[in-house]
């Protein structure tokens, strides 16, 4: 890993708003404080966060908050088994306490930015879950937002906090497979199909209004709905957001391109397989240029088989052999047959997990000794849009350029861009702008 020294320096030299950007710490801790936290959304990941946050030191959380009653109460019972905790059905509500020192946002994507951003406008610091946006406006606006009230905020891609890969990282950076230039990102998994919901009134008690937010109104059905809402562009983007993120992000950490954007990124993908109510692609092929680098992703989720042995991997192909992140650790193979199992003691890693880092980050009042800040991961958000972008205009060629923020050359560029934003329903429009 890069030294923390090399990292400050490193971020104080990219983009003229980071550089003017005041290193001051936001807040500190004394040793005897804990960090009061939320957890906003306790579905299935807001759950496993919340038995994690058990674990963590230094924090409690106070407060959780579902629109959906069945899952608050859940949530809520589980913390009081350790303390007593605040029930929200409102996360505006939540957000006026001001007992709460952080924000750990776990709702469906459409609502990541709009929970981060008012969560920063009221003083707190943010963990939002993978991807950080709904769209590449937002990602921006965050990175924006955070860097101006000096916030931590914390993205969800996790496997930066795992040690293997982060000697995997490492052992790639001293040359263990020679020079690297291409990274392979395997999402490549059954995503069972979900048929078609018919509409039918929202479960009881549950403020569906809310929970569609800034989305458009629509009648509810089960697919539209708990889970399965990451099938509509609406609220989600699919299984490169859902998954793929993670993999995709290995292989810009690893080829050494935080923080770039690619000269070009060549889209192809659709529905080979769907025929229910999915809107988003079965089957994506992404290539992102960087000057001499480059990342393929494959995704394809109507088969469990593997691609060369993994469901969810990156593999780097190097001058001297390939090396493999995924399920089964850090491996390297060299051209002279050797297979070489990374281990993190060997580099001298100890790595936290996502959350105590963040909590550990918070503590400090320092965003710079998070491992997945929110510029880096706003980018890999933004890769996995343009990438979606792509396909939805026809699987078309395309260059983004974050100086303009626009598309700047596609065979669709009007349409591409148009789905660089989108409309905010009144009454839910984003607390912040730029
Ligand atoms: N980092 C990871 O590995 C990882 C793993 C799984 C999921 N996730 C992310 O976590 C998020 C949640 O995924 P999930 O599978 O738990 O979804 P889910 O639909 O099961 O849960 C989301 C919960 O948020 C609630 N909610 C919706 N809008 C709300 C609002 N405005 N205020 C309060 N609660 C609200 C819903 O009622 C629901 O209970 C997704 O963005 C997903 O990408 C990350």
């Amino acid at each position: 890993m890069e030294s923390e020294l090399s990292r400050r320096t490193f971020i104080q030299q990219v983009g003229t708003t980071l550089a003017a950007t005041p290193l001051m710490f936001s807040k500190t801790y004394a040793a005897s404080d804990v960090v009061n936290l939320a957890v906003v959304g306790t579905g299935g990941r807001g759950t496993s966060l919340l038995k994690r946050l058990a674990e963590v030191g230094g924090a409690r959380v106070v407060a959780v908050c579902d629109l959906d009653p069945e899952r608050l109460n859940k949530a809520a019972h589980l913390v009081e088994q350790r303390h007593p905790v605040q029930s929200y059905a409102d996360h505006r509500k939540l957000l006026e306490n001001k007992d709460i020192n952080a924000v750990i946002v776990a709702t469906p994507d459409h609502w990541h930015t709009p929970i981060a951003l008012s969560a920063l406008l009221a003083g707190k610091d943010v963990y939002v879950e993978k991807p950080c946006s709904h769209n590449i406006q937002e990602a921006n606006l965050l990175v924006k937002c955070a860097r101006e009230h000096n916030r931590c905020v914390q993205h969800g891609t996790q496997r930066r906090s795992s040690a293997v890969d982060m000697a995997g990282v490492r052992a790639l950076q001293e040359g263990l497979i020679g020079d690297v230039y291409v990274a392979k990102a395997i999402n490549h998994q059954l995503r069972g199909k979900i048929g078609k919901a018919p509409a039918e009134a929202a479960p009881a008690g549950v403020n569906y209004d809310l929970w569609l937010g800034a989305a458009p109104l629509r009648a509810f059905t089960r697919n539209r709905w708990h889970y399965n809402w990451h099938w509509f562009w609406e609220y989600g983007g699919g299984d490169f957001v859902n998954d793929g993120i993670h993999q995709l992000d290995v292989a810009v950490w690893g080829l050494g391109l935080d923080l770039q954007y690619p000269q070009e990124v060549v889209t192809s993908g659709g529905q080979l397989w769907y025929d229910d109510d999915h809107e988003t692609p079965d089957t994506q092929t992404v290539i992102y240029a960087y000057p001499g680098k480059q990342i393929v992703y494959e995704m394809r989720l109507w088969t469990d088989y593997k691609l060369e042995g993994h469901d969810n991997g990156t593999i780097f192909y190097g001058t001297k052999g390939k090396m493999e992140i995924g399920r089964g650790g850090a491996v390297a193979t060299t051209l002279d047959g050797k297979v070489t199992a990374i281990r993190p003691a060997d580099y001298g890693i100890q790595a936290e997990d996502i959350l105590t880092n963040f909590v550990a980050a918070v503590r400090q009042g320092d965003p710079l000794k998070l491992n997945s800040p929110i510029d880096r991961g706003a980018v890999s958000t933004n890769l996995c849009h343009l990438g979606s972008i792509g396909v939805r205009c026809g699987g078309i060629k395309l260059a983004y350029d974050p100086k303009t923020a626009t598309i700047s050359s596609a065979a669709e560029a009007n349409r591409a861009n148009a789905l660089i934003v989108r409309e905010y329903r009144k009454g839910y429009e984003l607390p912040y702008s730029s």
